[in-house]
């Protein structure tokens, strides 16, 4: 197929180009590498630049005659998002709009977006949520995907655009045989950061509260690991293209770990301590924030192979060892 991927120099980005770009398939990443990388851009055609650039982008899109689109590239750190509300409305939701849009003109009706769990906020019921819960995003990177996802339910009740959100949960780790993974510069993510607490990039790290209603105060998450998210967005197009149809799925294990698990399996695995600081919350953070699970399994056939706390960590050290 002809695919047009954006952010596809970036941590998730990368790994569903590996695996498309492995099948074949004929690729434009557009990507101005603003966090990603282009040693990351093992295949496919790269243009780089600011999705804002609309004219440009309309550009592409009309002359490619893409069948499907891929959208990745967004702001991603939910802190920054609290100080700088304005940049990930403009670059996730505002940027989203015209990509969209100009999808539907041009003709591109399967369209795949990189949604998050962030959209549930606090709502789940124990912090399990299903594609039901009710969405109520606690933080502006929340708001901006939610708005994003509205936006293409509302177009695709009137157009032959199917779309797939794909709300991903804790996404960690790198590609099993390490040929991309996690770059990204002020990396928030839990398993980055400690991996790099376990190769003496970083003297130490921080937890951020321990008063949650959890099981040990510190907040659980559902991690994923990257290669079966990227598996997820291949499966998802097949479906887009034999059903012709759209779908919001959960991508998550459905189980979690505390951060306080997550630190101490990677001194485990890693061999290596490190020093770690409880300090205050984070401002929003959820308790707990757990994928029921079974939806993606039964509409997309998604099934998972690297479900195992112990090798996330272990191939996001590796990369992270590699990297140094
Ligand atoms: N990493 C996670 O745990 C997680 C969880 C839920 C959802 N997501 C979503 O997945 C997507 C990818 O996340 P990631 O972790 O790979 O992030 P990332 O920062 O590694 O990748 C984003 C990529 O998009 C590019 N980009 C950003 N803005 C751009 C713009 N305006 N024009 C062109 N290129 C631009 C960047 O250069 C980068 O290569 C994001 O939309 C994010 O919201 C990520």
């Amino acid at each position: 197929m002809k695919i047009l991927l954006t952010g596809g120099a970036g941590y998730i980005g990368s790994h569903v180009l590996n695996l498309l770009g492995q099948d074949g398939h004929d690729i434009v990443v557009v990507d101005n590498l603003s966090t990603g990388r282009k040693e990351a851009l093992l295949y496919g055609r790269h243009e780089e630049f600011n999705l804002e650039e609309t004219e440009r982008l309309e550009e592409l899109i009309k002359k490619e005659k893409f069948q499907a689109c891929l959208h990745f590239a967004g702001s991603i750190i939910v802190p920054e998002s609290v100080e700088k509300p304005i940049k990930y409305y403009q670059n996730n939701t505002q940027n989203s709009l015209e990509l969209i849009r100009l999808c539907e003109k041009h003709g591109v009706h399967n369209f795949i977006f990189s949604s998050t769990a962030a959209l549930y906020g606090d709502s789940a019921t124990n912090g399990i949520c299903t594609e039901e819960s009710p969405l109520i995003p606690i933080n502006p990177y929340g708001r901006s995907k939610l708005m994003t996802e509205m936006m293409l339910e509302d177009t695709s009740k009137v157009t032959n655009l199917n779309y797939v959100a794909l709300r991903y949960f804790n996404v960690a780790g790198a590609n099993v045989d390490l040929k991309v993974g996690q770059c990204s510069p002020n990396a928030t993510h839990l398993i980055k950061i400690a991996s790099e607490c376990a190769t003496g990039k970083r003297p130490g790290m921080e937890i951020f509260g321990e008063d949650y209603d959890t099981k040990d105060g510190t907040c659980v998450r559902d991690y994923i690991h990257v290669d079966d998210l990227a598996q997820a967005h291949v499966d998802a197009l097949k479906f887009l293209v034999t059903k012709k149809e759209s779908a919001v799925l959960n991508c998550g294990y459905g189980h979690g770990y505390s951060v306080k698990e997550v630190v101490e399996t990677v001194k485990r695995v890693t061999g290596k301590d490190f020093e770690v600081k409880i300090t205050g919350r984070r401002a929003g953070d959820a308790g707990t924030l757990i994928s029921k699970a079974g939806k993606i399994r039964e509409v997309i056939g998604w099934t998972p192979k690297y479900d195992d706390l112990d090798l996330i960590v272990r191939t996001a050290f590796e990369w992270e060892a590699k990297l140094s």
